[in-house]
């Protein structure tokens, strides 16, 4: 019998649609930088130091981001936050375009790592409360997928432009403006949305609530049962919360997700994303290949991990991601050494470079990347998984900061290959560091993961079935 197939309403899309050009403005800024560096170099005469400040700003602004985002997200309701956020990665982006003197582009960027925090909690949340249940999970993947879509979407996008337009400070224009146009399309779009359900009930808005899912859902029964369910979690939650005390376990847990957070940025992954195009080009790499190779790789091999996660697991994923990285940044270490010193044959260093680099992405995009958000999504118990998921996030953006911002320096003060080597390091501290803390939770419910850590088993084994 072929299996029926669900019929979603025009609004369904818009949802989605919108909710997906969130995730995809992430990845626009988050690889704005790759290719666009030599033309910001360029037209502002930066030195190294400066390109690396200007591009790290970014995780200065998602800190602030998504430490207020839980704020937002209850005061202003989801969907006002999205139109902010919208607003703001609009008029930054245009602002950007018009070449402002280097402080007030510096202050762009800075708002453009803000709506990146505030979109990176809001979208997920917003969709999980909204988009009917038969497509939320894969709308939480869909939210990855888009953020490495625009990393190679922008990466595509500056590359064309610079070799098509040669004043560096024009081309950088039009660079700002693509990411304006996508901006101003998820402004606009948020106007449409409707409100979350689940927030309005939260307000007390039971009629509003009601008049949104009969516009998302198809029949009534289905409206009853989601208000329905609505209710249920919402008084599980006041339960969890009103229970104030917050063991120990809480800041195990806590720890847990902080340090995979840190290994998920320090094994290196924002060096390739932001400035493999001038690596390469140290190695004297500077064909398009060289330039696109790490965007794509990513983007391709997201999509398969999203269907190892539950086959797999997490910590099988974590184990061949950290492995693979280790390796290759071994390789790409010797490499950078045999081209530096003239030990080896160039051009097979530049492809042992070229290719390290491609597996090592390989090796992130399919553990390490969707892999550590997904562990931070499960491991804290109810009452404290909004604290818990926003400290980790900070603890993400403020690594990933301190990666974007020294990598290029560090190159330049202590060698080349000494970066790569620096990375194999925490490599191998976060393969460890999986063996012995990291738990098993595929196939485990939330509320098991809860009940085996608030007995005190230990962090490995808090994934385990009763
Ligand atoms: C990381 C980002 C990184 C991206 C690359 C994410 O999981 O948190 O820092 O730029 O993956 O795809």
């Amino acid at each position: 019998m072929a299996a029926q197939r669900i019929q979603y309403k025009t609004i369904v899309y818009i949802i989605c649609l919108t909710a997906a050009l969130g995730g995809l403005l992430f990845g626009l800024d988050q690889g704005f930088i790759a290719n666009a560096l030599d033309s910001l170099k360029g037209h502002y005469q930066l030195d190294v130091h400066q390109g690396e400040k200007y591009s790290a700003i970014l995780a200065l602004g998602g800190i602030w981001g998504a430490l207020l985002s839980g704020i937002f997200a209850r005061a202003l309701g989801r969907k006002n936050s999205l139109i902010f956020a919208g607003a703001i990665f609009t008029g930054a982006s245009i602002f950007s375009a018009f070449l402002p003197p280097l402080p007030t582009l510096s202050a762009c960027r800075f708002a453009l790592g803000f709506a990146v925090g505030v979109s990176s909690f809001i979208v997920p949340l917003y969709l999980s409360e909204t988009a009917p249940a038969s497509i939320r999970g894969s709308m939480g993947t869909l939210f990855q997928l888009m953020i490495t879509i625009g990393i190679f979407l922008i990466s595509v996008i500056n590359v064309y432009i610079a070799k098509t337009i040669l004043n560096p400070g024009r081309a950088l224009s039009y660079m700002f403006l693509t990411v304006a146009f996508f901006a101003t399309m998820m402004f606009i779009g948020a106007f449409f949305l409707p409100p979350s359900p689940r927030w309005l009930m939260l307000r007390g808005l039971k009629a509003e609530a009601t008049k949104v899912l009969n516009r998302t859902l198809n029949t009534p029964e289905e409206v009853e049962t989601e208000l329905q369910e609505i209710t249920e979690t919402l008084e599980r939650e006041k339960n969890a919360s009103s229970r104030k005390t917050m063991g120990p376990y809480f800041f195990k847990v806590l720890l847990l997700g902080v340090i995979l957070q840190m290994f998920q940025q320090l094994v290196g992954i924002n060096a390739m994303i932001y400035y493999a195009p001038t690596i390469f080009g140290y190695a004297g790499m500077k064909s398009v290949v060289a330039k696109l190779a790490v965007p794509t790789v990513n983007m391709l091999f997201t999509f398969p991990a999203i269907a190892l996660v539950d086959r797999w697991g997490r910590k099988n994923l974590l184990y061949l991601g950290a492995i693979l990285m280790l390796i290759t940044n071994v390789a790409a270490g010797i490499a950078f050494h045999g081209l530096d010193t003239a030990t080896g044959e160039a051009e097979v260093m530049k492809y042992l470079l070229l290719s390290s680099v491609v597996v090592y992405i390989f090796g992130f995009a399919v553990s390490w990347g969707p892999v550590v958000w997904l562990v931070c999504s499960e491991i804290f118990p109810l009452a404290g998984r909004e604290i818990g998921m926003t400290a980790t996030t900070m603890v993400n953006w403020t690594f990933a900061g301190l990666v974007m911002n020294y990598s290029l320096s560090f190159m330049k003060r202590f060698g080349n290959p000494a970066l790569f080597f620096t990375f194999a390091f925490f490599c191998a501290l976060a393969l460890l560091f999986v063996y012995f803390f990291v738990p098993e939770t595929k196939g485990t419910s939330l509320e098991q993961i809860e009940k085996n850590l608030k007995a005190g088993k230990p962090l490995r084994t808090i994934g385990y079935h009763a």
